[in-house]
C-alpha cells in the first residue's frame, strides 16, 4: 500500500519503518528542519533501540522517503497517518493544533480515495472534528473524495517501540465505516498473523481506551509512591510489600514499582488531559486528579531527601552527582522527566550538580544549554569527581551494580540515593556509605 505518515517523532517514524518494513511504500512528512535534515541522510533524529538499522534499510531499498510538507506526501497515498505531537496546555487540556494543522493540510491536498488514521493520542470528538476539517477543505477547493477519518491509538513504549508496535497486545480501531476498517485490516494483516489482535470499536470508545490505559498505568505507580510514603513513616521496605503483592495475580507486577514518580511525553499529559475531559463532560475526576498530584508531590521526593540528609550544612557548595536523566532506561527523551525536577531543586538550593545519561546528553544540552552550576559529563564515573553525594534517578542497566568500595572512596559525604530502588541496601551499607532509597525505612 501507499501510505503517507505526518510527524516523524517517537510513534511516526516508528509506525512508517514497521509499514514499510513488510513491503509498503512510506513517505514520511516532518516538518522540524533538525529532523529531516538527519532523516534525509537516513539518520535517526532521537534514540529508540533498533529504529536507525530499519530506517536505513527501508530508505536504501526505497520504501521509505521523507518530505517536508503534506503537499509533497500525500498525492497517490491510500492512507495517511496522523502522528503529531498533543502537549498539554496549562488547564490540562490536549493542544490540538498540531492535529488541527495536519488535517487542514489533508483537506487541501488529498487527491483520491483515502483513510486518514488518528493515531496522536487526542480526546474524544477527534475523530469527528479531524473529519470536519477535512470535509470543509475539500469543499472550499470543489472537490469531493472519498475521505474517512479512523482512530488508531499507540500503545509502544519507547525503548522497546519496535517490538510493540509489531508484537503488540492490540491494535485498536474506532471507526463504523466498513469500507475504511478493511482498509486498515489489509495494512495491519503482517502484524495480526498470529492470532486476531484487531478490536473495531466506536471512535469515542477508541479514543478513551487509550487514555484510560494510560491513566490505569499511572495510578499503579502513584498508589505504590504513596504507601511507599506509608512504608517509610511504619518501618516497613516498599520492595518486600511490592513482591508481595505482584504474585497475586489479581495484581501483577508490572507497574507497581515507587521511584521518583513517572515522566516522559506520555502518563504526566494523558492523565492530565482525562482530568480535563471529565471536567469538560460535567464529572470530576477525583482519583485521576489524585494520581497527578501525588505524582508532582513524588518528583520532589528525592530533593527533600537530599535536602534533609544535608540539613545541618545546607546544600549550598554541596555537589551532587546525578546518574540519569531521561524519563526511563532506553530512550534519550526527557520530556517531563523526574530528573528535571531534581536538578532545577538541587541548582535552585545553591548545590552544584554534575550529571550523567548514556544517551540522553543531547537532549540535556538543548534542554539546559550553559547553565550555572550544571555540569553535564562524559561517563558515569565523572559524574563523581568531586561530588558530596549521588543520586540515581533513571534505572539504567548500567547503574544496576556499580562499585559500592569505589563509590565510598570517591563520594565526600559517602551518601547515595536511590531514587529507583535498584541497590540492596546492606551491601551498600557494607560498602561504608549511607544508603536512602524509596520506601525503604
Ligand atoms: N512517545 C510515545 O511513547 C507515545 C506512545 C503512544 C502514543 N503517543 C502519542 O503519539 C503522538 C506523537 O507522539 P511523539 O512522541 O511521536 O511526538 P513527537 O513530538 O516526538 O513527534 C511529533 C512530530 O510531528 C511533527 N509535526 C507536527 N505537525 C506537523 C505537520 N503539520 N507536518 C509535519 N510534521 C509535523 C513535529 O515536528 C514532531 O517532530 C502524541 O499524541 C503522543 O501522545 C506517544
Amino acid at each position: 500500500m501507499r501510505v503517507t505518515v505526518i510527524g516523524a517523532g517517537y510513534v511516526g517514524l516508528v509506525t512508517a519503518a514497521c509499514f514499510a518494513d513488510v513491503g509498503n511504500t512510506v513517505v514520511c512528512v516532518e516538518r522540524d528542519p533538525r529532523r529531516i535534515a538527519a532523516l534525509r541522510k537516513a539518520q535517526v533524529p532521537f534514540y529508540e533501540p533498533g529504529l536507525s538499522e530499519l530506517v536505513a534499510r527501508n530508505a536504501q531499498a526505497s520504501r521509505m522517503r521523507f518530505v517536508e510538507d503534506v503537499a509533497q506526501g500525500l498525492p497517490g497515498a491510500q492512507v495517511c497517518f496522523i502522528a503529531v505531537g498533543t502537549p498539554p496546555l496549562p488547564s490540562g487540556q490536549a493542544d490540538m493544533s498540531q492535529v488541527r494543522g495536519a488535517a487542514a493540510e489533508i483537506g487541501r491536498c488529498v487527491d483520491g480515495p483515502l483513510v486518514v488514521v488518528q493515531k496522536s493520542t487526542a480526546p474524544v470528538g477527534t475523530v469527528a472534528m479531524v473529519q470536519g476539517i477535512i470535509d470543509q477543505e475539500m469543499a472550499a477547493r470543489g472537490v469531493q473524495h472519498w475521505v474517512r477519518v479512523v482512530s488508531n491509538p499507540e500503545f509502544l513504549k519507547e525503548g522497546s517501540a519496535i517490538d510493540d508496535f509489531t508484537r503488540g497486545d492490540r491494535i485498536v480501531l474506532g471507526s463504523r465505516d466498513e469500507r475504511a476498517v478493511a482498509v486498515m485490516r489489509e495494512l495491519y494483516r503482517p502484524f495480526n498473523r498470529n492470532h486476531e489482535k484487531i478490536m473495531v470499536m466506536d471512535p469515542a470508545s477508541s479514543e478513551l481506551t487509550k487514555y484510560a490505559a494510560n491513566t490505569m498505568l499511572a495510578t499503579r505507580i502513584s498508589f505504590m509512591n504513596e504507601v511507599a510514603r506509608l512504608a517509610e513513616a511504619v518501618g516497613a521496605d516498599i520492595e518486600q510489600v511490592r513482591l508481595g503483592m505482584g504474585v497475586d495475580q489479581r495484581i501483577g507486577s508490572h507497574f507497581l514499582y515507587a521511584g521518583a514518580g513517572y515522566g516522559g511525553s506520555c502518563f504526566p499529559k494523558d492523565v492530565k488531559a482525562l482530568a480535563f475531559m471529565a471536567r469538560e463532560a460535567g464529572l470530576r475526576a477525583e482519583l485521576t486528579e489524585a494520581v497527578d498530584s501525588v505524582n508532582q508531590r513524588q518528583k520532589q521526593r528525592l530533593f527533600e531527601k537530599i535536602a534533609a540528609h544535608f540539613a545541618a550544612e545546607g546544600l549550598r557548595g554541596k555537589t551532587i552527582a546525578v546518574w540519569g536523566l531521561a524519563f526511563k532506561p532506553n530512550t534519550d527523551d526527557m520530556r517531563d522527566a523526574p530528573a528535571i525536577d531534581l536538578i532545577e531543586a538541587l541548582l535552585g538550593a545553591g548545590a552544584r550538580v554534575r550529571a550523567f545519561d548514556p544517551v540522553a546528553m543531547d537532549a540535556a544540552r538543548r534542554l539546559w544549554g550553559q547553565r550555572e552550576g550544571l555540569e553535564l559529563v562524559a561517563d558515569a564515573p565523572g559524574a563523581l569527581e568531586g561530588a558530596d553525594a549521588l543520586v540515581v534517578v533513571t534505572e539504567w542497566h548500567a547503574f544496576r551494580s556499580p562499585d559500592f568500595e569505589q563509590l565510598a572512596r570517591s563520594l565526600k559525604a559517602r551518601v547515595v540515593f536511590d531514587g529507583r530502588n535498584l541497590w540492596e541496601p546492606a551491601s551498600v551499607r557494607a560498602a561504608g556509605l549511607q544508603y536512602h532509597g524509596i520506601g525503604r525505612s
